[in-house]
């Protein structure tokens, strides 16, 4: 006998065309085109699995899910949608969809994930629990699979390791996964490079009284700290050798030690760990194997923005409106520049040419000149060196004093006329007359 699939999309044609694809196949199909009529026809049962659009025009199909995830557990439900949102993929996935495809979907891949969820109809654990949802933000093909990634692992407990450029959003991913576990458990982030060597051991494990110079008081690790709420590893890359044994304990079976104590202590906590450097076992790795398949149970690669070009529109639009301040957009060959980019710092370096566009312009319409991306930010410049670096690194003071240099060569160079001067600087009088007051420059009109 076929397998009988429950397909329901509100926009006919899409309908049609599965239902005639499905039935080629040799699927029994019983199309819904809203929420209504699909829990009419669930009633009946007998379904093999579930094609399910998410914005119908008569309810919410993540509903449905969940619903359906209480009243049959077991049969497979891929979301399909048009909407690329990470929100919607996190809870979709959370919520035991079998899987999610984006439209424009490729129909044999469709067809593909369907015969796998009929073949192996999943049980999904429900997890209603509503989170904040962390601000992410990406609707790229290789975003969306790290959303996948992040649904399945705030379903489970096994410890997670991201890998991924500077700047890609790492520590986003650890916190969203964290936000969509368990309510009221902690997250409590380690940075390991932040920390001086010495400081590590007795910093993650806590230290005894006395245990050494300087151990004055008892100190509380932050695997206690944790608790069974999430530690997240930063940088695991840089952790010695000694401690990667320590650490390969805990995982093996939750004891380790407090420094200067012998006494065994148990950790709960789920671990999540990050890295921007090559972990995977082989030359060039700093993490000892076996500890890298313990950390990696579940792996979640977090691509370079430049890898998913896709994204930056819907980044540029939520950094923009991060900035606050008066409505903001970006022109077509703005848009078209910040697209070609190569952003090696990726997602942490594009919020940072926008907000410092934002301090520098006040146009309302960001244009294409008002980014200056070649050069200095093109690569990671050996000029911005550590050393060359002014002492306070405070952005918003230091572009104060860029601001301020450059209105001053501006009025020098328009004779004092302030009205030439805001040409020269592309920003509107009125502006350029609040800076000078606030830097105390005089001119003339
Ligand atoms: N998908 C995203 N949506 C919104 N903001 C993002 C996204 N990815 C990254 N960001 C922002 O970019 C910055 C860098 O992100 P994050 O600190 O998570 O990167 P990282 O991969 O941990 O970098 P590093 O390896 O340097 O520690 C943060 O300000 C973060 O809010
Ligand atoms: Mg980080």
């Amino acid at each position: 006998m076929s397998s009988q699939v429950l397909v329901v999309e509100d926009d006919r044609l899409t309908r049609v065309r599965l239902e005639e694809r499905l039935s080629e196949a040799g699927y029994t199909v019983r199309p819904a085109e809203g929420v209504r009529t699909a829990r009419r026809l669930l009633a009946d049962a007998g379904f093999d699995a579930v094609l399910m659009d998410i914005g119908l025009r008569d309810g919410d199909g993540l509903q449905l899910l969940e619903e359906l995830r209480g009243s049959a557990p077991n049969l497979p439900v891929i979301m399909v949608t048009g909407y690329g949102d990470s929100e919607r993929t996190i809870r979709a996935m959370q919520a035991g969809a079998f899987d999610y495809v984006t439209k424009p979907f490729d129909l044999d891949a469709l067809l593909q994930v369907l015969e796998r969820a009929v073949r192996a109809p999943s049980a999904a654990p429900v997890d209603e629990r509503a989170a904040d949802p962390t601000p992410l933000v990406g609707a790229s093909p290789a975003m969306l699979a790290v959303w996948k990634a992040v649904g399945r692992a705030a379903g489970s407990r096994v410890p997670v390791l991201i890998t991924g450029e500077s700047g890609t959003g790492k520590e986003l991913v650890a916190r969203a996964i964290h936000e969509h576990g368990p309510a009221d458990r902690p997250f409590v982030p380690v940075n390991i490079a932040a920390l001086p060597s010495s400081l590590v051991e007795s910093e993650l494990f806590g230290h005894e009284r006395g245990a050494f110079t300087g151990a004055v008081a008892r100190r509380e690790g932050r695997f206690e700290a944790a608790g069974e709420g999430t530690l997240f590893l930063d940088e695991i890359a840089d952790l010695e050798l000694p401690l990667q044994t320590k650490l390969l304990r805990v995982l093996e079976d939750g004891g380790y030690e407090r420094v200067g104590d012998s006494s065994r202590m148990e950790s709960h906590a789920r671990i999540i760990s990050a890295t921007a450097r090559p972990v995977t076992p082989g030359p060039g790795s700093t993490l000892r194997e076996d500890l890298y398949y313990r950390l990696a149970v579940l792996r979640i690669d977090v691509p370079p923005l430049r890898e998913r070009r896709a994204d930056i529109p819907l980044l540029v639009q939520a950094f923009l409106r991060q900035v606050g301040g008066p409505t903001r957009a970006v022109s077509e060959p703005a848009m078209a520049k910040l697209m070609a980019f190569s952003w090696p710092g990726n997602v942490r370096q594009l919020r940072h040419v926008l907000e410092q566009t934002c301090i520098m312009s006040t146009a309302e319409v960001l244009d294409a000149s008002d980014f200056a991306l070649e050069s200095s930010q093109g690569a990671p410049a050996p000029a911005a060196s550590p050393e060359a670096a002014p002492e306070d690194l405070n952005l918003r003071a230091n572009l104060e004093r860029v601001e301020r240099h450059l209105i001053e060569v501006a009025l020098e160079r328009a004779g004092g006329n302030r009205a030439q001067a805001a040409r020269l600087l592309g920003i509107r009088r009125a502006l350029l007359y609040a800076r000078m007051l606030q830097f105390g420059l005089r001119g003339e009109d």
